[in-house]
């Protein structure tokens, strides 16, 4: 009860968030998606998203209120995303905490969308191990950081050098013809298919450094097909999705487990919307296990884009005593860690 109640706003992407946490307490977490709206176009439409946030905005702040059986003037703080993400959904986002901030006269905290998703865990598994490793995966990023005090000292060890993860699986599903967003399309049909079958590239495999690069492995997918089709061979897009699929777990279970054992960490959180993946969370099981590594993934719910990772992250920030923001916080779309 004497811990200070955060409010978390997020709209980085399609997602506008509002969160409600004491400490490592969920309190109240309520989501209210676009994605649908951008389902016809195969991806995310800036414009689109913009406008729906504003909409969602203060309706989805009153549910998070209700869930949590608390009212306006209970929040002691109020926590926002300022990247990175989209530059016109961040900026309602943004606008609408400073507004919230003023009226209550609160204070506010611009925060890391990225850190965010690590922040979450705490909200699952309790007080994140110092330091843990962590693997970052949703459709706009893949980062692999070290995360020594979440709200101070976050370091970046890896990242993709071109298509994030998420990314991947929407254009190799739509390559598979799919609908989006394709990762769980992907990951449903890969249950029936032999990940053997083929061999798709390993990029950045054994290379020396956490870096990660999909856009080999999608034109491997992409001439697949294309020969296949050519051939008029029998395509089987289960065994496609499950090739696929392993290249992708392997690269990233690997480099992650890697990362831990070279720098002493016992702790690895996996996050992100490609989190929720069958196969990458078996496969970091069995190479955690392995290697003595503890692994804690989020619930799917709070791996992917919502407002209670941003007050889980704005919590620790409060109790590490940083500064608040101020009412110019402005917002960046390639905010770095
Ligand atoms: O974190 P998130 O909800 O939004 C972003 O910040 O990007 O992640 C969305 C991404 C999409 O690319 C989606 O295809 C992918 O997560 N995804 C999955 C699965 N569920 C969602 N990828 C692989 N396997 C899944 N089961
Ligand atoms: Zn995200």
């Amino acid at each position: 009860r004497d811990l200070p109640l955060i409010m978390g706003i997020e709209t980085s992407c399609d997602e506008t968030g509002v969160g409600l946490v004491r400490g490592c307490e969920l309190l109240g977490d309520e989501v209210a998606s676009s994605v649908e709206q951008h389902v016809r176009f195969g991806g995310v439409v800036p414009e689109v998203a913009s406008r729906a946030h504003l909409e969602a905005m203060v309706p989805t702040v009153h549910r998070a209120l209700d869930s949590a059986g608390a009212k306006l003037s209970d929040v002691d703080a109020i926590a926002v995303t300022a990247g990175p993400g989209l530059a016109g959904a961040l900026l309602v986002g943004v606008s609408a905490a400073k507004a919230y901030a003023l009226a209550l006269g609160k204070p506010l905290y611009g925060v890391n969308h990225l850190v965010g998703h690590v922040a979450v865990d705490q909200l699952e598994h309790g007080p994140l191990p110092k330091p843990a490793i962590a693997l970052l995966v949703s459709g706009g990023h893949t980062s692999l950081l070290l995360v020594r005090d979440v709200a101070t000292d976050v370091q970046s060890l890896g990242d993709t050098v071109d298509d994030a993860a998420g990314e991947a699986y929407d254009k190799v599903a739509r390559l598979l013809g799919l609908p989006y967003p394709g990762g769980p399309h992907i990951d449903r049909a890969a249950r029936e298919g032999d990940p053997r079958s083929i061999r798709f590239p390993r990029g950045k495999w054994g290379d020396g450094t956490y870096d990660f690069s999909f856009s080999g492995l999608k034109t491997a997918v992409a001439r697949w097909v294309e020969d296949g089709e050519r051939n008029g061979s029998d395509l089987s897009v289960p065994d496609i999705a499950a090739a696929f699929q392993e290249s992708v777990a392997d690269v990233l279970t690997r480099k992650a487990v890697d990362a831990c054992v070279e720098h002493g960490v016992g702790s690895l959180v996996i996050s992100g919307g490609v989190a929720a993946n069958s196969r990458i969370r078996a496969l970091a099981e069995q190479r955690c296990a392995e290697a003595g590594v503890e692994l804690r993934v989020p619930r799917p719910r709070l791996c992917t884009d919502n407002g209670a990772m941003i007050a889980a992250l704005g919590a620790e920030v409060v109790a590490a005593g940083l500064p608040p923001s101020t009412l110019d916080l402005a917002t960046d779309t390639s905010l770095p860690i």
